[in-house]
C-alpha cells in the first residue's frame, strides 16, 4: 500500500470543516484591516531563501527541500529550486519584482498556503504545514517604519485569536534591535561564550562560532543555566531602537493587550529587526508557538530591492487547529435534512425537491429510490442530518411531506412551500 510521506498528512472531514471556518474568519478579519491576498509560487530560486532567510539558519542549512532543475534543452543551464519553507521572502521578492513600491502606499498583503521544511516530524511539526500570514511593507514615506504598524499588527492578531474563540494564548514580545545593535550583541555573546562554550552541546559550539544569537534557541536542558547568565539584548539596543520598542509597548498598553517580554526570543530567521513576537499556547507542548513574526527592515535591500521596511507574521495553521481542538472547539457543519425517495420513479421528484430546498439555503442530502425505508433511516442517521423527509407517491400527489426529527423522534406533516423554512436551522 502506498502511504502519505512521513511528515505530510491528509486533512479529512470533519477536521476540514474547522480549517475552512478558521480560514473564512481569517479572511473576514483581514478584510476589516484592509489586507488583500497575495499568492506566490510554491517553489522559488534557492538563493531567495539563502539570502532572505539567512545562510546560517537551521531552515537553510538543514531543512529545505532543494533540487537541481535540469534545463530542457542541452544548452539551458540547470537551476537550483526550493520548495518555500516560509512565505515572507517570496512576498518581498514579488514586491520588488512588480515595483509595488512605486504605488507609494503601504502594501498590506496576506497569504494562506502550504510551506515545506524537512524537520523531524512530531505532533504540531510537519514537513508540509500550512501558514496563514500577513505582511505590511512599503516605502518609509508611507509610514512603514512606524511603531504604529507593529502595534496594529499585534492588535489584529489578538482580535483574530479572540474571534476564533482561542483563549489560552500568551503574547511574547522582544526587540532584536537593528543590524548594528545585533552585531554588538553578537560580539558580546561571543566573548561571554568563550570560557563556557566547551561545556555546551555540539550545536551551541558551532553556533557560538557562526551565529552566537542562535545559541539562545537551544533547548538542551543542561545548557540552560549557562544561557540564563549570558548578556541580554536589551542592553545593546541603541537609543532609536529602545525608543521604538517603548512606543510599541505603550500602544499595546493603551489598547489593553497583555504581553510578556522574552529576551531570549530571537526567532529562527535572520531577517528580523526591532520588534519580534510569538504567540504561544499551553496545550501545544514542545511546539508551543502558534505563530511568530516581526519587523524586517533591511530584507528588501538585501534582495536588491528599494528601501521597504516591513512587519509581518505567520500563523502555523496546523498548530492553531490543534490548539482550538484542545480547547474543545469543533466545527462539523451539520446537515439539515436527508431526503428519502420511496419507490420506483421517485428519484427525479426527490432531485427536484432537493433542488428547491438547496436553492432556498437548506443543507440537504439525497438518498436513492432503491433503498427500503429502514435503509433510508440508517443512511440518514449516518449523514448526521437533523430531519428525514420521506418522499413517495402520496407526498408527490399531496405536496405534503412527512418530516421526522431524527434526534427527538417526533414527526410532522409539512406543506411543500413551508418546507424550506421548517428545515433551515
Ligand atoms: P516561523 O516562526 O518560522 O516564521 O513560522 C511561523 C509559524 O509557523 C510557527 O510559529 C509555527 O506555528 C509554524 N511552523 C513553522 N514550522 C512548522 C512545522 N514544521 N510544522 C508546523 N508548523 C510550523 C516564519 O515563517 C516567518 N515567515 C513569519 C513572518 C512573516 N515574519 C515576518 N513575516
Amino acid at each position: 500500500m502506498i502511504r502519505a510521506i512521513r511528515g505530510t498528512r491528509d486533512l479529512l472531514p470533519p477536521d476540514t470543516d474547522l480549517w475552512n471556518r478558521v480560514e473564512a474568519k481569517v479572511r473576514n478579519v483581514f478584510a476589516r484591516y484592509n489586507f488583500h491576498e497575495i499568492r506566490t509560487p510554491v517553489f522559488e530560486d534557492t538563493s531567495l531563501f539563502a539570502r532572505g532567510v539567512g545562510e546560517e539558519t537551521d531552515i537553510v542549512t538543514k531543512e529545505m527541500f532543494t533540487w537541481e532543475d535540469k534545463g530542457r534543452a542541452a544548452s539551458e543551464k540547470s537551476h537550483s529550486l526550493t520548495l518555500r519553507p516560509e512565505n515572507t521572502a517570496g512576498v518581498v521578492r514579488a514586491y520588488i519584482e512588480h515595483g509595488l513600491d512605486k504605488q507609494g502606499k503601504l502594501q498590506k498583503l496576506y497569504y494562506i498556503g502550504p510551506q515545506f521544511r524537512r524537520e523531524r516530524p512530531q505532533k504540531g511539526r510537519y514537513r508540509q504545514f500550512y501558514q496563514i500570514g500577513a505582511e505590511v511593507i512599503g516605502p518609509p514615506s508611507a509610514g512603514s517604519e512606524s511603531p504604529a504598524r507593529d502595534a496594529e499588527v499585534l492588535e489584529m492578531l489578538a482580535t483574530l485569536l479572540d474571534e476564533l474563540g482561542l483563549r489560552g494564548w500568551t503574547l511574547q514580545l522582544n526587540s532584536v534591535g537593528c543590524a548594528a545593535d545585533r552585531a554588538r550583541y553578537n560580539q558580546a555573546l561571543r566573548e561571554a561564550l568563550k570560557p563556557v562554550v566547551h561545556l555546551m552541546c555540539e550545536d551551541c559550539q558551532r553556533r557560538a562560532e557562526t551565529n552566537p544569537l542562535r545559541v539562545l534557541d537551544c533547548k538542551v536542558p543542561e545548557d540552560q543555566p549557562i544561557i540564563e547568565k549570558l548578556p541580554k539584548i536589551s542592553a545593546y539596543l541603541d537609543d532609536a531602537c529602545r525608543k521604538n520598542f517603548a512606543q510599541v509597548r505603550a500602544m499595546l498598553d493603551a489598547v489593553g493587550i497583555l504581553y510578556t517580554i522574552n529576551e531570549r526570543m530571537v526567532r529562527g530567521l535572520d531577517y528580523y529587526t526591532r520588534t519580534t513576537f510569538e504567540f504561544t499556547h499551553g496545550d501545544l507542548g514542545a511546539q508551543g508557538a502558534v505563530l511568530g513574526g516581526g519587523r524586517y527592515d533591511g530584507l528588501s535591500e538585501s534582495l536588491d530591492g528599494p528601501k521597504a521596511p516591513g512587519i509581518g507574521f505567520a500563523i502555523g495553521e496546523d498548530r492553531l487547529i490543534l490548539a482550538l481542538q484542545a480547547e474543545g472547539v469543533v466545527a462539523a457543519e451539520s446537515l439539515d435534512a436527508y431526503i428519502a425517495p420511496l419507490g420506483a420513479g421517485m428519484n427525479s421528484h426527490a432531485l427536484k425537491l432537493a433542488r428547491e430546498l438547496r436553492r432556498a439555503g437548506v443543507r440537504c442530502d439525497l438518498g436513492d429510490e432503491s433503498f427500503r425505508l429502514k435503509k433510508s433511516f440508517e443512511a440518514a442517521g449516518k449523514s448526521g442530518a437533523h430531519y428525514i423527509v420521506i418522499l413517495g407517491e402520496n407526498e408527490v400527489q399531496s405536496n405534503e411531506f412527512a418530516v421526522k426529527n431524527l434526534s427527538a423522534g417526533t414527526q410532522e406533516s409539512i406543506a411543500r412551500d413551508e418546507l424550506a423554512n421548517y428545515l433551515r436551522r
